[in-house]
């Protein structure tokens, strides 16, 4: 099954594989990642393939995205691992371009997009946002895909994307993906792999008091003394810094302090060597919902 999978490394061999599935009214799924696959990444090639005929996975580890020179150098590179990681689930292709290919020396455009990205992790990781809408960017370009997915884990992330690629009309859709989770909680992330095993004991507890403010919205408790209470118990927990814990509006990202609509309680906070981020759903009673 392996060896069904195709890595293509240009624009023009990737254009290759895309103009003649297109040619068959084939539909295509983009799953753009990092690398360091774990299962939440698996989970985002999994729905591709529900939904799609072709599946490409794209893993490129974007400079523009990090704002210091040590996060990029230590990022995990795993490209054959991943390969294997990949084999059982088949999508079709792992486009793994190259620096060059991606950010050639004449390179001079970035994609800003407003609003959506202020704020939460934009705040603590300036430019951020704009390395990850610029290669996401490139990424539909190049891959012409139909249908493209990203995980909630990601939830700001996610919204700059559905607004860029609204404001952009770019003809793709963006599929959100619940988050995957360990058995107590902590969200898979390839950063986990920089805790101590002290610090992963320590972990659950930023989804724990994310839930806590959850829980406390629904009943009706103001955002702010939730917030508040919730930063404190993280610090109890262990961890070194809390860059937030806020309640935002699902859609727009927009402050709120009750509960009214669907909202989201979103988090940030340094374990050890590693920022942690998760972020969970609350829905009003009268509204079920699912979980995320
Ligand atoms: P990366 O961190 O590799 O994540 C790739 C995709 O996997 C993102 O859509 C992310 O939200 C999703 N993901 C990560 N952990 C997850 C989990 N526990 N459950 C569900 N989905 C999860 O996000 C990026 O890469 C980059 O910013 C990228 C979009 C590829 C642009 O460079």
């Amino acid at each position: 099954m392996s060896s069904s999978i195709v890595t293509v490394r240009t624009i023009a061999d990737l254009r290759g594989h895309v103009t003649g599935w297109k040619r068959d009214g084939e539909s295509v799924g983009v799953v753009p990642t990092m690398g360091a696959l774990h299962a939440g990444h698996l989970a985002l090639v999994e729905a591709a393939k529900q939904r799609c005929d072709r599946v490409i996975v794209t893993l490129f580890v974007n400079p523009k995205q990090f704002e210091r020179a040590d996060d990029l150098a230590a990022y995990p590179r795993t490209e054959e691992a991943d390969r294997q990681q990949l084999a059982p689930y088949g999508p079709d292709v792992l486009y793994a371009p190259t620096g060059e290919t991606m950010y050639p020396q004449s390179f001079a455009t970035t994609i800003s997009v407003g609003g959506v990205s202020e704020g939460l992790c934009g705040a603590h990781r300036p430019g951020h946002f704009d390395g990850v809408a610029t290669v996401v960017t490139k990424l539909f370009m190049q891959t012409q895909a139909d249908v493209a997915f990203f995980g909630e884990k990601d939830y700001q992330q996610l919204q700059v994307i559905r607004r860029m690629t609204s404001d952009l009309d770019i003809p793709v859709e963006i599929v959100g993906v619940p988050t995957v989770r360990e058995a107590d909680g902590l969200a898979l992330s390839s950063r986990n792999a920089y805790l101590t095993a002290a610090e992963r004991g320590v972990a659950p507890a930023l989804n724990r008091a994310l839930c806590r403010v959850a829980e406390g919205l629904v009943e009706g408790q103001p955002a702010s003394k939730l917030t508040a209470d919730a930063i404190e118990e993280i610090r109890g927990a262990g961890f070194r810094d809390v860059d937030y814990v806020e309640v935002r509006e699902a859609g727009t990202l927009r402050p709120i302090e009750r509960l009214e609509g669907e909202a989201r309680v979103l988090g940030a906070a340094w374990l050890g060597k590693a920022r942690l981020i998760d972020n969970v759903p609350a829905f009003p009673r009268a509204a079920a919902g699912g979980n995320g």
